[in-house]
């Protein structure tokens, strides 16, 4: 993309280039109501004995070609569920990404367990091989691979290292449901993956969230750990929990709901595809703005656009560019969550709990930790994705983000 004689923009007194509103689907309609309806006509709305949570479990299973489909309450019961499974137990060492939701990180502190962060790779935001490579000890148990953004980690790498030491990989793909390696879907390449079904994600039932695994054991335990370690498999002593679980049971309703929604993901996630790909053809070549990079053997599914700025280049910082952007009416942030999860007083003053000593005290939480993670919160700009959006809106946007890009570049840029 070149700059010939860009227009001006919104911020020195030009027109917005976004003119016209957003599109956005209804998220919620017909199908999830008629789903419901058979869920209340059941007459119970526990998993167990309705047919609501089963097929929404079967139905995951087959769209990703995975054995087993373990649904659970949130994202972050997912992961939990998927640690309490594994054995994690008090001292040993998660790797986990800096920049995530608090769901990918509370479940290894519950688990009395050491959240160790790994830093990420500059161009794709996902985990850089070589920082968990180099964090790994003999404590090591398990990495949760966060896959941000839509985007996937470089599986290929995370197996390679966690298969030699023989660490478990839990894929979070709490932002990336419909996303494939190499062709195969998210979450079936590590021996667990972790979906959220929260009101932000791909497809949604308010809260909740589903686990898959291709190990018979591990299925077992991880529903186990979904129901206070209660076996309702027919023939099974069923209050003789032999391991600490939690209640995070996804009830008929939100699996109703779920169910419907699920049936909407394929065309979900090729919405948001083709709108994306578009805007990063457009976007290329930007003077001072790097587009979304797709870790090689991804098919991202684009949960978030993320942008990164090249301040020297554009000669204005990720505020400044985020400001310019909204002024034209594009609905963008700067930082995402702002500062990476180990700079949270949760680990900067290890205030996790309030009396005895967990085994985190003992490791050092603040900035410096992840440089790379870092430098990618000061220069990111998201740009919000929804699957209804238009043509309109991608040409808005594209000429919007490019004044901008030019305007300041050529007002500054080196
Ligand atoms: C990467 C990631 N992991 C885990 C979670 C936790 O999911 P939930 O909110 O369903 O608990 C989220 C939610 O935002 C997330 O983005």
């Amino acid at each position: 993309m070149t700059c010939d004689q860009p227009p001006l923009p919104a911020i020195a007194g030009g027109p917005k280039a976004k003119v016209t509103p957003y599109g956005r689907d209804t998220r919620y309609g017909a199908d999830e109501l008629a789903q419901l309806e058979e869920a209340i006509q059941q007459q119970t709305l526990f998993y167990s004995s309705g047919s609501k949570v089963k097929a929404l479990e079967a139905a995951f299973s087959s769209m990703n070609g995975v054995a087993h489909t373990i649904a659970t309450s949130s994202g972050t019961a997912s992961i939990h569920a998927a640690l309490m499974a594994l054995g994690i137990s008090p001292g040993d060492e998660v790797i986990v990404a800096p920049i995530t939701d608090m769901g990918s990180v509370i479940p290894i502190l519950f688990q009395g367990a050491v959240p160790i962060f790994a830093d990420l790779d500059a161009a794709t935001g996902t985990m850089d091989p070589a920082s968990v490579g180099a964090r790994i000890t003999d404590r090591t148990r398990a990495v949760v691979a966060v896959h941000l953004a839509g985007n996937a980690c470089d599986l290929d790498a995370l197996m390679a290292i966690c298969s030699e030491r023989d660490i478990a990989l839990v894929e979070d793909c709490a932002q990336a449901f419909g996303c494939t390696w190499r062709g195969k879907p998210i979450g079936t390449v590590g021996r667990i993956g972790c979906f959220s079904l929260n009101e932000f994600k791909h497809i949604s039932c308010g809260d909740g969230g589903m686990v898959v695994t291709d190990d018979d054991e591990l299925a077992v335990r991880l529903r186990l750990a979904t129901d206070k370690s209660y076996d309702r498999r027919p023939g099974v002593a069923m209050r003789n929990p032999a391991f600490l679980a939690a209640n995070y049971r996804l009830t008929e309703l939100q699996g109703a709901v779920a169910l419907a929604q699920l049936a909407k993901l394929e065309g979900i996630v090729a919405r948001r595809r083709s709108w994306c790909e578009a805007l990063n053809e457009r976007l290329a070549g930007l003077p001072g703005v790097r587009t979304p990079q797709p870790t090689p053997g991804c098919n991202p599914s684009w949960w978030f656009y993320m942008m990164q700025v090249v301040p020297e280049q554009l000669g204005a910082d990720a505020d400044e560019f985020a400001a310019a952007v909204s002024a034209e009416g594009i609905g963008v942030g700067a930082h995402y969550i702002g500062t990476p999860v180990y700079c949270y007083p949760v680990f900067s003053e290890h205030s996790a709990f309030r009396r005895g000593t967990h085994a985190y005290a003992a490791q050092e939480y603040g900035p410096g930790l992840c440089p790379e993670a870092e430098r990618i919160l000061r220069d990111c700009v998201m740009l919000g994705v929804n699957e209804g959006y238009t043509q309109a809106d991608l040409e808005e946007t594209a000429a919007g983000i490019r004044k901008v890009a030019c305007w300041l570049s050529a007002r500054g840029g080196r």
